[in-house]
């Protein structure tokens, strides 16, 4: 079985959030299975040089975008065993960012048609299934249909379509069809890609691929509702059939405890006495009062409404009274940004604010808390919980989408369960969710049975590959 995995995004090339990391991982574990997957991305200029003199040019052609006919340069790497294909064009991608510019429209069409025309410089890979993740990608499968049907080497291409986050849609002007897409007025249609005045990538995606997954369960449900539906849950629900839930993992060779160069003291679920030493030694170094008894909370997170902050915020005053330390990583909105500064300067001793994006850092709040508070929104499936998890640090989670597909609350009673959680998005139930947290934290030997728990949770990428793959093969039989 052969796929074409494509993305805006991977990492270690490039990654702007969760998106990069399954784009690196889940590719990896599908090779491990025996599909022969190659991904392919653009070739950002902010790629490390390292990696950018690894690659070697395969061929160059044009594109047409509109009317203009566009260089395509196609390049490829191998790394951690998986082949990598690139789209060159300087004119597009050579830019300080990877997104958030005036024309992604224009150079997310002209990444779409590259990728097509691309498949006839491959080689002998000529993919069984195009897997395309997220709205830039969308107009993928639509494009497939539209203009490779008739061509021998496509014409049993499938195409799989992976949404990350509803939220970001690539919606823009109905002039898009016609100036660079070469879509002709039929495509601006409630069937196809019209989303009110406007054209949706998204939609494209959705409605012309011939499967739709999304990543969790609950999430698959969620987006078919107004609330998380995001102006497309009524096309979601009516496509229910050909909507899948498949949970993302974490990769354990990327996040382990045991093989850490970050963190102070490395650990395992069999040496949970030294995840302590972490917690020590970062007291000190925050200037908090150095005692292992205090529960330390950590929170790893963007600062954005989506992330549940408003819930924190309304009752930071209230955990701050609690004999309990705080520390954040991350940045985002400058409003919740202040907030967080404000904090910090008043209780110094008990919460420490971090607004930047450090690696290190992350690492070293997972060692070192006792606790994980990550109430979203809403997450389609998130991965900080889960990198919490794998290093005893308890998540505390409101219960939607993976989060609530991957956190189980701890019942003392039964022994079974890995965090804490709360149904209702109101910041009472945060604290009571917190408060029970707490609690527990006094019961040593339960507080142990829960570490070892939340450490021995499987979120592997096998479990979600094995998914896949199965999905895949359904998809090849139609
Ligand atoms: C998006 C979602 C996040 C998910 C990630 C990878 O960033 O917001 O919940 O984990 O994509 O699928």
């Amino acid at each position: 079985m052969k796929v074409l995995f494509v993305a805006s995004e991977a990492y270690p090339f490039i990654k702007t959030g969760g998106l990069g990391d399954v784009v690196y991982a889940l590719p990896k574990a599908l090779r491990k299975l025996g599909i022969d997957v190659r991904v392919i991305i653009p070739k950002y200029s902010s790629i490390p040089l390292s990696l950018k003199n690894c690659m070697e040019t395969i061929a160059t052609f044009k594109v047409k975008v509109g009317w203009r006919n566009q260089y395509c340069g196609l390049e490829y790497l191998t790394y951690d065993d998986v082949p990598y294909y690139f789209i060159d064009n300087e004119y597009y991608f050579k830019r300080p960012q990877t997104y958030g510019y005036y024309d992604d429209g224009e150079r997310f069409s002209y990444f779409s048609k590259a990728i097509l025309e691309s498949i006839k410089y491959m080689g002998d890979f000529t993919p069984d299934i195009i897997h395309c993740n997220d709205w830039q990608c969308g107009i993928i499968p639509v494009l497939l249909k539209a203009n490779y049907s008739k061509d021998a080497k496509f014409n049993k291409i499938k195409s799989i379509f992976t949404i990350h986050n509803l939220k970001s849609q690539g919606i823009f002007p109905r002039e898009i069809l016609n100036e660079l897409l070469n879509l002709d007025e039929t495509y601006f249609n409630e069937d196809a890609l019209k989303f009110y005045d406007s054209v949706s990538f998204m939609k494209g995606g959705i409605v012309f691929s011939d499967a739709v997954t999304t990543v969790s369960n609950t999430y698959a449900r969620e987006i078919q509702t107004p609330f998380y539906g995001e102006g497309l849950g009524g096309l979601l629900s009516l496509k229910a059939e050909k909507l899948y839930g498949i949970v993302n993992g974490i990769d354990y060779e990327l996040y382990n405890p045991k093989l850490d160069k970050k963190i102070f003291c490395e650990y395992d679920s069999q040496s949970i006495k030294q995840k302590v030493k972490n917690k020590l030694k970062f007291q000190e170094e925050l200037c908090f009062t150095v005692n292992e008894d205090i529960p330390m909370i950590g929170i790893v997170t963007s600062l954005v409404k989506q992330k549940g902050i408003d819930l924190i915020i309304d009752k930071l005053e209230e955990l701050l009274s609690l004999d309990i330390q705080i520390v954040l990583l991350g940045n985002g909105d400058d409003y919740y940004e202040d907030i967080f500064q404000f904090y910090a300067s008043r209780y110094p001793s008990r919460i420490s604010t971090n607004i930047v994006f450090d690696d290190k850092l992350a690492q070293q709040i997972y060692a070192a808390s006792d606790m994980f508070l990550m109430p979203s929104l809403s997450e389609p499936c998130g991965i900080e919980h889960l990198i919490a998890l794998k290093y005893g640090s308890i998540p505390i989670i409101h219960e939607t989408g993976g989060l609530k597909d991957t956190i189980l609350f701890y019942s003392k009673y039964t022994g079974n369960g890995n965090g804490f959680s709360f149904n209702n998005y109101k910041s009472e139930e945060l604290l009571d969710a917190v408060n029970r947290a707490l609690d527990l934290y006094k019961d040593k030997a339960s507080w142990n049975k829960l570490i070892r728990n939340a450490m021995l949770s499987n979120n592997s990428w096998e479990n979600s590959a094995k998914n896949y793959m199965n999905l895949y093969s359904k998809i090849l039989k139609k």
